[in-house]
């Protein structure tokens, strides 16, 4: 019912009530359930379903249905009722067996977060696996992309099908994707036609079609190993960074799968962190950090790497 249903004079009649005025108290701040009401107020549940209805029906009191929980809280969008409720309050903090009362909340709030800590201390061993069969392993790096400013103008080089600009796209104002393959850029078409914020150029990395300085950040994931000078797409990508902007590269560490050399057009077998430093320091970048990524155990692919580097 919305809060005007009920001419505010009418509604008054209601808080005129012990037992409603300390439910309503109890009520302020927090959301409880029947159940949580009959053991603060220790009365039987038909006295607190029916003290309940009547708040319910005279706009004091909302309910929220959880699950098969139903938990109810003190109406909070109605400034008029907010002030009659501000006088009422102060009238009755002090009453006999507000303390009590006060007590078997905090009691009954310390409860709720007993189970969950009952049941942390029972799945610490259990709950990864647990983590990952309820959500998934990708959801937390899909969450952390919302750290990035939304400010940033961001360029995938060899965005491939547009993988990775469809994970930042969201969270930036602008992406633009580079790659020289036209197929790979059309497959990148479809997958972000609903996106408004992304540009896809046709290109070589070797020479960007990105204007100087005019981007935040840019990531090369998974391009390197197929060119015959990384070097020089490195020294591109710190020409279209912003003094500062960052450069990540992903890649494959050091591995000897000659084969992919056949297969895939690859020119390099992995790169090492001693060999990322020369190339990103040769294109006036200073390498800040090199890491293995962890292996994901349904990968079939050599280890991988991440490195982040700034333009100076
Ligand atoms: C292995 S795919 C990776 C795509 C994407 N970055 C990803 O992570 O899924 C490599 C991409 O780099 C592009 N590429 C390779 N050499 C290039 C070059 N010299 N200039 C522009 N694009 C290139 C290819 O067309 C391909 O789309």
């Amino acid at each position: 019912m919305p809060a005007t249903a009920v001419p505010l004079l009418d509604s008054l009649s209601a808080l005129a009530d012990p037992v409603r005025s300390r439910m309503l108290w109890l009520l302020d701040g927090q959301e409880l359930t029947v159940g949580e009401l009959c053991s603060i107020l220790q009365l039987p549940q038909s006295t607190v379903s029916r003290q309940l209805k009547t708040l319910l029906d005279a706009d004091w009191v909302v309910s929220r249905r959880d699950g098969t929980s139903r938990y109810y809280s003190l109406r909070g969008d109605d400034p008029a009722r907010a002030q009659i409720w501000d006088v009422t309050r102060l009238q009755i903090a002090d009453r006999t067996g507000a303390d009590q009362d006060r007590r078997r909340l905090d009691r009954v709030l310390a409860r709720r977060s007993e189970t969950s800590q009952q049941f942390f201390a029972a799945s610490a061993g259990q709950w990864d696996r647990l983590r990952q069969e309820m959500f998934g392993r990708q959801f937390a790096f899909e969450a952390l992309v919302g750290l990035l400013p939304s400010t940033w103008t961001m360029a995938d080089l060899g965005c491939g099908t547009g993988v990775v600009m469809a994970t930042l796209a969201p969270h930036v104002r602008r992406v633009i994707g580079v790659d020289a393959s036209e197929e790979m850029l059309a497959a990148a078409r479809v997958r972000l036609r609903s996106m408004e914020n992304v540009e896809l150029r046709r290109g070589a990395l070797e020479s960007l079609p990105i204007d100087a300085a005019a981007v935040d950040a840019a990531t090369l994931m998974l391009v390197l190993h197929h060119l015959p000078l990384p070097a020089g797409a490195i020294a591109e990508a710190a020409r279209v960074l912003v003094p500062g902007g960052r450069l990540l590269i992903v890649d494959m560490a050091p591995h000897d799968r000659e084969e992919y050399r056949q297969q895939m057009g690859h020119v390099w077998l992995g790169f090492s962190e001693e060999q990322t430093r020369r190339f990103v320091e040769s294109a006036g970048l200073r390498l800040e950090r090199w890491w293995p990524l962890p292996v994901a155990t349904d990968a079939s692919g050599p280890g991988l790497f991440a490195a982040v580097a700034t333009r100076l």
